[in-house]
């Protein structure tokens, strides 16, 4: 069979990066006479894009792998991808039998010639310019998340990605425009930018990320900007302060705070106090006073006690979250924190992990019904998935906002009347029936 009638079929599981390769290597495929299979039993190749953030995370993507094994039977390969690759190497052509590709994130741009060689084979490791500079047409989706660095060199005591995805590398400014300015053409209005600390885009250059945020607003029909993410130990006051001066940019900050105990943050190796953090979250609300604060935490880390979790709690209320995603720890492979004794028992986690996510419920709740009665321009997003003649909005504060509206409102900044709060979104009213601009309008002073 000629590879013009090879057919893949791509499974993603883990971060917003892991769905962007995904894209690109589909973009990639394609490019090279490769085409889509619907479902795996059609495809030559089925693969997954594996994440090993947590050891939950591994498990999924390996059961579904697994299951494809009879699939085999009749030719089709089976190729690991994503972090796992990085994280376990060739071992993994050895331990399981069935797996016929094993290729690391930094080794795609090879793939098309690993599939034509065929065999079982494994690439694995770092490179120095991993970026594959293929473009990917946008799902008919007015949001397109672009990766701008590779990589983390931060070593946090816990996490598994700086051995998963190398060394920091930041993809040239250039082509990271050129891309937004081909999927503006493509209708796409929101971007947001990636980046496991997006703070260190450019370290050694002339150039930083608040620069290259800057220059993704001057490009035309980009209406809404977003990032994620930062990291307290080093975020700029020069980044803090675009909250205040850049119109388009979502005013949203994620950083990921992990604990509220000292003690624990220097085991975790974040090399900042809770009393820094508190700092920076000031400084975003002196620029933004609305803006929406988010959050990392991870319950259980070893060696965390009562009394340490107890700071953990107290923080979340003082500082007052918008929102919180909550991880219980998981112990991974090669870490320092994996030569630490485990001392949170399973259950303990569980409690520790509910706790959080019901004091957090209710300042969520809280903080969104401040927007009760605010007449808020909003980013018409996308189509509500669950409630027909709906759409789905932003406001800048990037919260989900639910509106009684056609689609030909799509991609417009609308005034809506907010009229019920939830946790986790907002429902409003359209306030003006006239557009207020059209999408297809290139830069103008709009926000
Ligand atoms: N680069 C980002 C985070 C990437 S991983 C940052 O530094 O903030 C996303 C989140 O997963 C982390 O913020 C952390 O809360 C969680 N996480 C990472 N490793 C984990 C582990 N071993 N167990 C549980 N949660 C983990
Ligand atoms: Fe992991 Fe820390 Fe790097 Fe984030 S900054 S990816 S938590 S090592
Ligand atoms: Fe992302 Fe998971 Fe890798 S979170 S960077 S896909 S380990």
């Amino acid at each position: 069979m000629s590879k013009q009638n090879k057919r893949f079929y791509i499974k993603t599981y883990g971060c917003q990066m892991n769905d962007y390769d995904s894209a690109k290597l589909e973009a990639l495929l394609l490019k090279h006479g490769y085409s889509r299979a619907e479902e795996p039993e059609d495809a030559d190749y089925i693969i997954a894009n594996t994440c090993s953030v947590r050891k939950s995370a591994e498990d999924r993507a390996f059961a579904f792998l697994s299951t494809q094994k009879p699939l085999r039977k009749k030719g089709t390969k089976i190729c690991l991808l994503g972090c796992m690759a990085n994280l376990y190497g060739p071992d993994l052509l050895k331990k399981h039998r069935f797996l016929d590709i094993v290729c690391g994130p930094n080794n795609y741009k090879d793939l098309p010639e690993i599939l034509e060689k065929g065999g079982r084979q494994s690439f694995t490791g770092d490179c120095a310019d991993p970026f594959l500079e293929v473009f990917h047409p946008p799902d008919s989706s007015l949001s397109a998340c672009i990766t701008v660095t590779k990589g983390c060199e931060n070593f946090c005591s816990y996490c598994v990605v700086p051995f998963t995805r190398g060394k920091l590398a930041s993809r040239p400014p250039e082509t990271i425009l050129k891309e937004i300015e081909w999927l503006s053409e493509k209708g796409v209005r929101e971007i947001t930018l990636l980046g496991q600390n997006v703070n260190e885009y450019g370290r050694g250059t002339e150039t930083d990320f608040s620069s290259l945020l800057e220059k993704v607003q001057s490009i035309g029909g980009i209406t809404r900007i977003g990032f994620t993410t930062s990291h307290p130990k080093d975020i700029p006051e020069k980044l803090i302060g675009l909250f205040k001066t850049m119109p388009r940019l979502y005013k949203h900050l994620h950083l990921p705070m992990q604990s509220g105990s000292d003690r624990i943050l220097a085991l975790m190796n974040r090399k900042y106090t809770l009393e820094k953090y508190m700092r920076i979250v000031d400084k975003a609300r002196e620029a933004f006073q609305d803006i929406n604060i988010t959050s990392d935490i991870i319950v259980g880390y070893p060696g965390e006690k009562k009394s340490d979790f107890d700071e953990t709690c107290r923080a979340i209320e003082k500082i007052s979250f918008d929102d919180l995603f909550v991880f219980k720890y998981s112990n991974r492979p090669g870490t320092p924190a994996s030569m630490m004794k485990e001392t949170v028992s399973s259950d303990e986690k569980e409690n520790r992990h509910k706790t959080i996510l019901s004091i957090q419920d209710s300042i969520s709740l809280s903080r969104n019904e401040r927007y009760l009665g605010k007449k808020l321009p909003v980013f018409m997003r996308s189509a509500s998935g669950k409630k027909k003649g709906f759409l789905v909005g932003r406001t800048i504060t990037n919260k989900p906002v639910l509106i009684k509206s056609g689609g030909e409102n799509l991609g417009l900044v609308m005034t809506a009347e907010i009229t019920k709060a939830f946790r986790r979104y907002l429902a409003g009213v359209l306030c003006d029936v006239n557009r207020q601009e059209k999408v297809s309008s290139p830069s103008r002073g709009q926000n």
